[in-house]
C-alpha cells in the first residue's frame, strides 16, 4: 500500500499548518493511501548537531521518511521563509531518506505572502533529490480559514485536498 507521511513544521498546539495537512492527508487516505501525521511540535528532535547524530527521535523520524512513498511537507511562514522547526527536521533527512519519494508543499501565512516560503521549500527539497510535485498550497490569513475542524474556504480546501491526491498519484508512479 502507498504510504504518505505528513510533516508539520509548527510547534503550536492549535497549529493551522497541522490542521491543513490533516485535510490533505484525509484526501490521500480517500485516494487509497496509508497515512500518518508527524507533528514536529510533539516529537523529541533536538537542534541538529553534526557530531551527535542520532539524537532523540531522529532515527525513528528518518526511518518514517525513508519508508514513506510520499511526504506532505507543511510549515508556517516565518520571516518570509519556513520555520526553524521545519529546517531542523530538514537537516536530519537527506537524499537517502527521500529516494523515490514524492513531496507536496504547503505553507500557512498570517498575512498574504507565502511565495518565498514555498520556493525555499522547493529548492531545499531539490537539494535532497525529492520528487517535488508542481501543485502546491499557500494559505493566506490562515487563522481565519483553517482550524481543527477543517478549511472553511472552499477553493483553499479543494486545492489542499488536490495536493493530497496528487502526492499519492506521483508516489504510486515512483513505486512502479
Ligand atoms: C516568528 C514568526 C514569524 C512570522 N512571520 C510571518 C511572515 O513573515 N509573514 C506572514 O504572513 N506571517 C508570518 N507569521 C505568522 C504565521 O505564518 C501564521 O500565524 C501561521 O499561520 C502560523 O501557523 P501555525 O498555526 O501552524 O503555527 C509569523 C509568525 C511567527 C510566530
Amino acid at each position: 500500500m502507498t504510504r504518505i507521511v505528513a510533516v508539520s513544521g509548527s510547534r503550536s498546539a492549535d497549529s493551522t499548518t497541522r490542521a491543513a495537512l490533516e485535510v490533505a492527508l484525509d484526501a490521500a487516505a480517500d485516494a487509497g493511501a496509508e497515512t500518518e501525521m508527524t507533528d514536529l511540535g510533539a516529537v523529541d528532535l533536538p537542534l541538529y548537531h553534526p557530531d551527535e547524530d542520532p539524537q532523540g527521535d531522529s532515527e525513528a523520524l528518518k526511518r518514517r521518511v525513508r519508508e514513506a512513498d510520499g511526504v506532505l511537507a507543511g510549515t508556517p511562514v516565518y520571516r518570509g521563509s519556513y520555520s526553524s522547526t521545519f529546517k531542523n527536521f530538514h537537516d536530519f533527512c537527506g537524499s537517502t531518506e527521500y529516494e523515490n519519494t514524492a513531496v507536496g508543499l504547503l505553507a500557512t501565512a498570517g498575512g498574504g505572502s507565502y511565495g518565498g516560503t514555498l520556493e525555499h521549500l522547493r529548492s531545499t527539497f531539490r537539494n535532497v533529490h525529492a520528487w517535488t510535485v508542481p501543485h502546491e498550497v499557500g494559505i493566506r490569513g490562515a487563522s481565519s480559514v483553517v482550524d481543527e475542524t477543517g478549511i472553511s474556504d472552499e477553493d483553499v480546501r479543494e486545492r489542499t485536498e488536490r495536493l493530497g491526491r496528487v502526492v499519492v498519484e506521483h508516489a504510486e508512479r515512483l513505486r512502479e
